[in-house]
């Protein structure tokens, strides 16, 4: 038995890697690269390896090689990932084929090969204040301020970032919308906004309620995070501040609005009335240009869809607490 684990240990494959690349002079494209990896090579490894052993022109970027300085993210046959925690044989498994495919992150702008411009997530990160600013009598050292674990238990998922930038690269709000702040800094955001000892609420409130409700819920950042951050989980936990809020804008206004249509809407049928809830939201005078459009576009069947209220509503009622 031990024999045999031993020699799957060693198992050798051959894979081919292909690399987008760009620089300046010749603009984009594509390297190809053949070597033997086996089932502890981590993609960082295959990339170190083609660097020193067959490309040296060859440009990426990686640092602590487990997960933790952020800086070899990248997309691999196609998906967000850390190369670090990505194995060359789990991506031979999962897609089944000996060529990987290597390319820059989306939505950077890429510098040199795999190498991105991190100075925009930069810009967006450090827009939150991403330090704790406590009393001043916690810095003058005259006072102390202990987190409680309860505290702790709350903010330590959410302290795990380590700016790694993927789930930027996948959120879709981000690229059409900049005024959303993207997922990371929301993340960073909340982290300080719900934290006790932190004295800069009603700024952080300014700064991240309305983005907050540019986020289009897709999950991406969910999916991608490689430290399980869940950027999108704190989005949710920062709306839910807008009450505090004294001054509301437009979005934030239309978000409240969504939110109250979609709960009564579940507490009358138990079922999510589309077209009601748009009205609701929106106004009727929007509604009804929406409404061309959508005749223009073919499909206003979808929105006459007239669904039955649940059977059970008593239930549904019971589950939201009324
Ligand atoms: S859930 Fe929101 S923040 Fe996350 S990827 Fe989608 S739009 Fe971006
Ligand atoms: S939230 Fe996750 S995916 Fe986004 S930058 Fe932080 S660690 Fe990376
Ligand atoms: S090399 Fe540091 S996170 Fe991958």
């Amino acid at each position: 038995m031990e024999a045999q684990t031993l020699a799957t240990n060693l198992e050798q494959r051959e894979i081919t890697v292909r690399v987008k690349r760009f620089n300046e002079d010749k603009g984009e494209f594509w390297s190809e690269y053949k070597l033997s990896v086996d089932r502890f090579t981590q993609i960082t490894e295959v990339l170190r390896r083609i660097k020193t052993e067959q490309d040296p022109t060859l440009a990426y970027r990686a640092s602590c090689h487990m997960a933790v300085c952020g800086s070899c993210s990248m997309k691999i046959n196609g998906e967000p990932r850390l190369a670090c925690k990505t194995l060359a044989l789990d991506v031979v498994k999962k897609f089944n084929t000996d060529v990987i495919t290597l390319e820059p992150m989306d939505y950077f702008k890429p510098l040199k090969d795999l190498i991105v411009d991190m100075g925009d997530f930069y810009t967006r990160m450090f827009k939150v204040k991403p330090r704790l600013y406590p009393a001043e009598e916690v810095v003058k050292g005259v006072a102390e301020q202990r987190l409680k674990p309860e505290d702790q238990r709350e903010l330590w998922k959410f302290a795990q970032c380590i700016w790694c930038g993927l789930c930027v690269s996948a959120c879709p709000a981000v690229k059409e919308d900049e005024r959303f702040l993207g997922p990371a800094a929301h993340a960073k955001g909340y982290r300080f906004l719900a934290d006790p000892r932190d004295t800069l609420y009603e700024e952080r409130l300014k700064i991240l309620l309305d983005s907050s409700w540019r986020c289009t819920y897709c999950y991406q950042c969910f999916h991608v995070c490689p430290r399980d951050v869940e950027p999108v989980t704190t989005i949710k936990k920062t709306r839910a501040h807008t009450k505090f809020s004294k001054e509301k804008t437009d979005v934030m206004s239309t978000g409240e609005r969504h939110v109250k249509a979609i709960y009564e809407s579940i507490k009358e049928t138990g079922i999510l009335q589309e077209a009601k809830v748009y009205i609701s939201t929106y106004g009727l005078a929007t509604a009804i240009t929406d409404m061309l459009h959508t005749m223009r576009n073919g499909k206003m069947k979808y929105a006459l869809i007239r669904e039955k209220k649940v059977n059970e509503i008593e239930q549904i009622r019971k589950l939201l607490g009324d």
